[in-house]
């Protein structure tokens, strides 16, 4: 079912209440708060200066962190708002609570083209449980119009993200949210053949979902990271002290058997990196050709993928004309662990195909390579990006008002 997007609202002198996800990293630098990437924020900027050149008056609410319902000052929007002011150029307004009398009255005095951000959402209880009421406070700031941007946020069925649509006469997706829709949803659902899919990351559990349903479309499937250390385990090559989820042995097999039934090509690494710990400096060692007799000896553990197993991905990313990856095939945070992404990173950037980056620490290792305008299209949302892949229904996306 199509949803109505921000151009089929009338917004000109009205007050749009915005759902945006503006829950960023940062890192503390000399007690003050930085942002470390403000990539969720810019992505928005198409959404809210459309909404200022239409003359719309844009209350942006978003949440940070997890203060579990009571305000926390480290979990404040205020930096935020900070930035966001120089990103558009213009004041933003802050209200230090996202609903009540305070709101309501910086609200009743924006002009056309203002912008207000309230406090974080999640300084309420009533933002997680999807209370009504809470919801209905928010709803009270705008002229019963709604735009949701978050879709970082859209997995969660939250009043700021679902409930509050009750309360608005029209809810639409923002511009964020439609692109994300577009390449996570429609593009992957006719995907140009072949579709080749670079699962990496740490846990085998966080992704079965994402896997099973993806065995019914791709060609082929790559699996990297700490996550193929249990497939390989399973597999009765032994992993070392690596990381290995040991209770999900026999789900590994049953996902290998999964392929088969398939016919998915499914394939793990052969050949790893082996250090000695993981930090900056430990000492390393390729481990050649892995077998059930040889691999990862205990003592070591796999951090990366090996030269192998990068030529065998790299010819399988030239052939391929739809590429998804998520999750990175080491620890790339480390530079003596980060050949293998850096090289999968690479590899996307020069291929003839459509890549998409799907999120989390993937994202995080694009731009690290500094490679993140080459490809297709990179999403802002983790959790909601998977949820998406995996054919579920977005509560956040399921409340906006159809067409
Ligand atoms: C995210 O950062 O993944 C989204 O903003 C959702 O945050 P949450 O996992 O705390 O709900
Ligand atoms: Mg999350």
């Amino acid at each position: 079912m199509s949803k109505l997007t921000l151009r089929d609202l009338e917004v000109r002198g009205k007050r749009v209440l915005v759902r945006v996800d503006f829950n960023v990293p940062t890192e503390e630098r000399d007690g003050a708060l930085v942002i470390t990437d403000d990539t969720r924020m810019r992505e928005s900027l198409p959404t809210i200066n459309y909404l200022r050149e239409q003359g719309a008056k844009t209350i942006l609410m978003a949440h940070f962190g997890r203060p579990k319902g009571r305000p926390v000052e480290k979990y404040s929007l205020r930096p935020v708002g900070v930035a966001l002011h120089n990103l558009i150029n213009h004041p933003v307004a802050f209200s230090h609570d996202c609903i009540g009398a305070d709101a309501e009255k910086i609200v009743a005095d924006m002009k056309e083209g203002d912008v207000t951000l309230l406090e974080n959402v999640r300084f309420h209880v009533g933002e997680e449980a999807n209370d009504p009421i809470f919801a209905e406070s928010l709803a009270r700031l705008s002229d019963g119009l709604y735009v949701d941007d978050a879709f970082g946020a859209a997995h969660r069925a939250h009043a700021s993200t679902a409930g509050v649509t009750r309360f608005v006469k029209q809810s639409a997706m923002g511009f964020l949210m439609e692109k994300e829709l577009k390449y996570l949803g429609d593009e992957l659902a006719q995907p140009a053949r072949p579709f080749l899919v670079i699962l990496g990351g740490s846990k085998v559990s966080d992704k079965i979902g994402v896997i099973k349903a993806l065995m019914e479309k791709a060609d082929t499937i790559l699996i990297c990271g700490a996550m193929a250390n249990t497939f390989l385990e399973a597999q009765g090559i032994h992993m070392g002290s690596s990381r290995v989820e040991r209770d999900k042995l026999d789900l590994a097999r049953e996902l290998l058997e999964l392929a088969e039934q398939k016919k998915v090509r499914f394939l793990l690494p052969i050949d790893l990196l082996g250090a000695e710990e993981i930090k900056p400096g430990a000492a390393t060692r390729h481990s050649g050709r892995i077998s059930r007799d040889y691999s990862i000896p205990d003592g070591w553990q796999a951090v990366d993928i090996g030269p192998e197993t990068i030529t065998l991905f790299k010819s399988e990313i030239a052939r391929a004309k739809t590429i998804l990856w998520n999750g990175p095939p080491g620890i790339f945070e480390i530079q003596e662990f980060s050949a293998g992404t850096e090289a999968l990173a690479e590899a996307l950037a020069e291929a003839n195909a459509t890549t998409i980056i799907g999120g989390g620490d993937s994202v995080t290792a694009v731009k690290h390579a500094g490679l993140a305008d080459k490809m297709t299209f990179i999403s802002t949302g983790g959790g909601a990006s998977l949820e998406l892949i995996e054919g579920k229904t977005l509560p956040g996306v399921a409340a906006l008002t159809d067409k």
